[in-house]
């Protein structure tokens, strides 16, 4: 059989629906306690060998992002160990806590994999902290520095996204924690509705990601307004914001909506899984 010439592979949205900040190591990295879904929206990225390593940026959220080795997708074909020629469809805001790069490389190693029908054989944490539950891409809990991965089984939900549009730098966020040893999660279900146990759930960046960038607080109050919306948290370090609902029409009436009053963001339903 001949191997195919190229493999395009879906990047998804990674939406952490907590986040706990439990500690941090003496080199800087914090100790996480996340759990992580992921959304039916995200880029695609096109993968084929070649004979040197290059790097196109498509779509709609193309402006801006890097097309040369400060990209996350030309690191993870590195690191893998062969030139490709990249396309990397971008339809999620950069900078949004929403796992976007770390996906995006997640797509390059998987579809490295199936070009060259061997395993990636890098460290998927050095890429960053989200790319192996990227290289999952479904529910889990994440914990140390997003390393200890831990498939969850989790009911899809209905979400509804915002990204206001300012970029939020993972690292400042961090630095203005007020505190870094906050608890753990409790265990997560086990086949019971998550919902209950996510509203007990916190996301400890969220006042940091509010402090430094106050739309940020505009968009929870925003969602939290909105007909149906059950659960209303920031993802990773921000921006984007997501609101939990019982049904994909009300996700979907809530998204219309938010297009129609706040033109200038970035709204979409989605389902998590
Ligand atoms: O690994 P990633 O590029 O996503 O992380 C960006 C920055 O966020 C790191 O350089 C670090 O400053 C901070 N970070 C952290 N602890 C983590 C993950 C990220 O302090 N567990």
């Amino acid at each position: 059989m001949t191997a195919p010439a190229n493999k395009t592979v879906f990047a998804p949205a990674k939406i952490n629906l907590a986040l706990h900040v439990t500690g941090q190591r003496t080199d800087g990295y914090h100790l996480l306690d996340s759990v992580v879904m992921f959304a039916d929206v995200g880029d695609t990225v096109t993968v084929a060998a070649a004979a040197r390593m290059s790097l196109q940026v498509t779509g709609p959220m193309a402006a801006g992002v890097p097309a040369d080795d400060r990209n996350l997708c030309w690191k993870a074909a590195e690191a893998f160990g062969a030139p490709v020629a990249i396309t990397l469809d971008k339809h999620l805001p950069a900078a949004a806590g929403i796992g976007g790069g770390s996906s995006d490389a997640a797509a390059v190693l998987r579809a490295m994999e199936a070009l060259f029908d061997r395993g990636h054989g890098c460290d998927t944490a050095a890429l960053g902290a989200d790319v192996p539950v990227c290289m999952l891409a479904r529910a889990a809990r994440m914990q140390g520095i997003g390393d200890r991965i831990l498939p969850l089984s989790m009911a899809p939900l209905h979400a509804v996204l915002v990204n206001p549009g300012v970029g939020v730098s993972t690292p400042e966020v961090f630095r203005a924690l007020s505190r870094k040893d906050n608890p753990p999660m409790s265990e997560p279900p086990c086949g019971d509705p998550a919902l209950p146990w996510l509203l007990a759930q916190r996301n400890d960046l969220q006042a940091a990601a509010c402090a430094l960038q106050p739309v940020v607080a505009s968009v929870l109050d925003t969602l939290g307004a909105l007909d149906g919306a059950r659960l209303v948290r920031m993802s990773g370090s921000g921006a984007t914001c997501f609101a939990l609902f019982d049904d994909a029409a009300a996700a979907q009436r809530a998204a219309a909506l938010l297009q129609r009053t706040h033109p200038s963001w970035w709204s979409t339903a989605t389902v998590l899984s």
